[in-house]
């Protein structure tokens, strides 16, 4: 669903009314937050893919590892899963075993416990998982809480949308499929772990609605504007190609059209790169804003835990005319 469609439905949603909902889906966040007592509080999240690689094992582990990446952008510890898979019955049930193999050992390297899960048939294969963790109700890292002055740090390469569009169409080198599919399957929780340290502002993950929807909506939820630096983000080798090539996701074309009215685009930017910072991703990086006294540090820290592609993409600004600015350099 894009981002206009779920906006559409959920304004017509009752809100909620409970007093230990600290952290609920009128903020735009995708996961909740539900308040136990004084210095505990449950976040739950769900998510699921249609596959998005060719081999069921690796296809578990991204899912898995997207699955918990709302957990760890808000800076909490995921504890428990359970597994969902819409299975059509033509397919081998070696495959269903492979896709819960894979999402297995995620939850194993995320120290999860997965409780168990629920199957049903369905004419398109679909694996997620919800996923419940726990946080410190004043540790909370939410979307909303970005500053002017604050600097963003974007820990994942963009390009994973175009890049498996181009994959389904045979046109994707095994180089790039590798790289896509080694970022989706590594966990956001070195990163989320890192940004607690330091005291990060505010944070999302970037998934479906592109670098950019989800950049708005951080920045709408924080009342401020962002201005990114095009040439700045990090993307993957073969990302322009696919753009170039005309590899693109309907999602991310959607994205492109939504986003358009809320953003101001440097010329210089080009057509090619403005679409490339809409793409869809699955499984992406954390989208950190951090006070600028502590950007350069954090960013040590995330290379040092083995979050190598992080990079400072742009700085929070008060709020303008525009959500979000975007500079070539
Ligand atoms: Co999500
Ligand atoms: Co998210």
């Amino acid at each position: 669903m894009c981002q206009e469609d779920l906006a559409q439905v959920l304004r017509h949603l009752p809100k909620i009314e409970n007093p230990n909902v600290i952290f609920g889906f009128d903020t735009v966040g995708d996961a909740g937050v539900y308040r136990l007592n004084g210095d505990t509080a449950l976040v739950q999240t769900v998510d699921v893919l249609t596959p998005i690689a060719d081999d069921p094992f690796v296809f578990g582990k991204i899912a898995a590892a997207n699955s918990l990446s709302d957990i760890y952008a808000m800076g909490a510890t995921p504890i428990t899963a359970l597994n969902i898979v819409g299975f059509p019955t033509k397919l081998d049930m070696k495959y269903l075993e492979q896709i819960i193999r894979g999402g297995m050992e995620i939850a194993e390297q995320a120290n999860v416990a997965l409780l168990g899960g629920h199957t049903i048939k369905d004419e398109d294969l679909k694996y997620g998982m919800s996923v419940t963790g726990i946080v410190h109700p004043e540790k909370m890292i939410t979307n909303d809480k970005a500053r002017p002055g604050d600097v963003l740090i974007l820990t994942k390469p963009i390009g994973t949308g175009v890049i498996s569009t181009a994959l389904k169409a045979g046109k994707a080198s095994a180089e790039a499929i590798e790289q896509i599919n080694q970022s989706m399957i590594s966990l956001n929780r070195a990163a989320s772990e890192c940004m607690v340290e330091i005291g990060a502002h505010a944070c999302t993950d970037i998934t479906g609605f592109g670098l950019l929807g989800h950049a708005a909506q951080m920045a709408q939820a924080s009342n401020v504007s962002l201005k990114i630096k095009a040439t700045d983000v990090p993307l993957f080798p073969e990302a322009m190609n696919c753009i170039v090539a005309g590899l693109v996701p309907a999602g991310t074309k959607k994205n492109a059209q939504f986003i358009r009215p809320q953003i101001e685009i440097d010329p210089a930017v080009g057509e090619n790169l403005s679409l490339l910072l809409c793409d869809a991703q699955t499984s992406g990086g954390l989208l950190i804003s951090v006070d600028s006294k502590d950007a350069e540090s954090l960013l040590k820290n995330l290379h040092e835990r083995g979050v190598t592609e992080a990079r400072i993409i742009g700085e929070v600004i008060s709020q303008q005319e525009k959500v979000i600015y975007v500079v070539d350099q």
